[in-house]
């Protein structure tokens, strides 16, 4: 099994750039391979979730070469992929499946949908519903609600006008995926709006798209993709774990270069400078029509606050990275509106306070988030990853800001979902953290 070891007490100093964006590479990928000629994409996330996006869309005969982060993608345009000799496997990736299954609804063939333990268990019927009421057939396990998931499509859809149940892009993502294939217009309305990169995306590649005043997103069917250059930025949700670790250790002061800062994603830069963090944007510019800029992060104290609300999407995948910093400010810290945290990689808010707790953090679950008790002194400790990425990576940054002792990290390997190289950038920046195999 592999692990991290910490020690606290080093401050972070220096510059880094992060590995693209996660969800903009799985969109890049996907729409490459559904575009008619080619797409280059440059700073291609190959973290797990990534490579598992590509291993299904060679699957289905799409020419896919790779050099580390460049990727070149042969388009095989909107009915050009052919039907997988074999089961697809999506790993631990749920933006994979999710938005796999908008585009296997158009097609002519059938289809089977898989994952690892974690994925098999999370709830598909949010994305499986709407697509058979635009006429694909799916059928899964428990009454056709987890993977494994076989799919046959229909390679022209009903258009759909549907209200999201919860406001989860993966969802919006597929059914605007499927609405490519529909006859008519598709219409997505959104309880509260959430990362809008397919949108973006789906314009860039000359989609018809609008996105309506009230925020509905409106997709007419029929005309085709065409392949271009995509430059994906840093990702800002790897970005948060070293927000967090620099805010809290006195003396640091790092240079993010390159990170996203799509609006729909930065609601932990909200979150942070509102609890006291000195976190500032430079060098503000577009890259493939998504904002970036570089981020300078110095020490700072910070104090506790309530999050809730419309701020809930724009930093889901944010909250054990901020549950981290809400350890260490002072006051309490109240999330709320969160519930979706349950039914990620694990529960999120079930593994946040037993792990945090061990290291002497006080948390409390609530149905649909945490409260945190800021200013417990912390103490190295053994924790456990539960297999989640973001999990693994809160953790090690948890363990850079206890008051003594090392913390041991078990079970690391998934940080290579989206952070390939985590510990390696942490060391660039000078704190002490080891990687290592460690007996079961
Ligand atoms: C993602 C959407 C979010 C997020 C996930 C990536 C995406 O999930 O948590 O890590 O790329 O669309 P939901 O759509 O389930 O909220």
């Amino acid at each position: 099994m592999q692990v991290i070891k910490v020690e606290p007490g080093v401050r972070l100093t220096g510059e880094c750039r992060l590995p693209g964006d996660k969800s903009i590479s799985h969109r890049a990928a996907l729409l490459g391979a559904i575009a008619e000629g080619q797409t280059e994409i440059e700073n291609f996330l190959c973290g797990a979730d990534c490579l598992s996006t590509l291993g299904c869309l060679k699957a289905m005969g799409v020419g896919i070469s790779q050099d580390n982060g460049h990727v070149r993608i042969c388009g095989s345009g909107l009915r050009g992929l052919q039907e997988p000799g074999h089961i697809l496997d999506a790993g631990n990736s749920g933006t994979t499946m999710r938005l796999l299954l908008g585009i296997l609804s158009g097609q002519n063939f059938f289809s089977v949908l898989t994952g690892d333990d974690s994925l098999r268990g999370r709830p598909m019927g949010r994305v499986i519903k709407p697509l058979l009421q635009m006429g694909a057939q799916i059928w899964g396990r428990e009454s056709g609600l987890k993977a494994p998931l076989a799919i046959m499509g229909k390679g022209r859809l009903e258009p759909l006008a549907y209200q999201l149940p919860v406001p989860s892009a993966q969802v919006k993502s597929a059914l605007l995926l499927a609405g490519l294939y529909a006859r008519g217009d598709t219409l997505v309305i959104q309880p509260l709006p959430s990362r809008d990169h397919t949108e973006r995306m789906l314009q860039a590649f000359g989609a018809c798209l609008q996105v309506e005043q009230d925020g509905s997103v409106r997709i007419t069917g029929g005309s085709s993709l065409h392949g271009r250059l995509v430059q994906v930025p840093g990702d800002i949700s790897a970005a948060a774990f070293l927000i967090v670790a620099a805010t809290l250790i006195p003396g640091s002061d790092i240079l993010i270069r390159d990170v996203g800062v799509n609006p729909t994603r930065t609601g932990v830069l909200d979150v942070l400078v509102q609890m006291g963090a000195n976190c500032t944007l430079h060098n503000e510019r577009f890259w493939s029509g998504e904002p970036v800029a570089d981020l300078r992060v110095r020490f700072s104290r910070l104090r506790g606050v309530e999050i809730g609300g419309a701020l809930i999407p724009r930093l889901i995948d944010e909250i054990p990275a901020i549950a981290v910093a809400a350890v260490m400010a002072e006051g309490v810290t109240v999330i709320r509106d969160a519930a979706e945290l349950r039914v990620k990689e694990t529960d999120r808010i079930e593994a946040i306070v037993k792990e945090l707790g061990r290291l002497g953090a006080e948390l409390v679950s609530l149905p649909d988030g945490l409260s945190i008790q800021g200013g417990k002194t912390l103490k190295g400790a053994a924790v456990d990853s539960w297999g989640d990425h973001r999990l693994a990576m809160a953790l090690a940054v948890a363990g850079l800001v206890t008051a003594s002792g090392a913390t041991v990290i078990g079970d690391t390997a998934c940080t290579d979902v989206s952070f390939p190289g985590f510990s390696s950038l942490l060391s660039g920046l000078g704190v002490v953290v080891e990687q290592y195999e460690a007996r079961e």
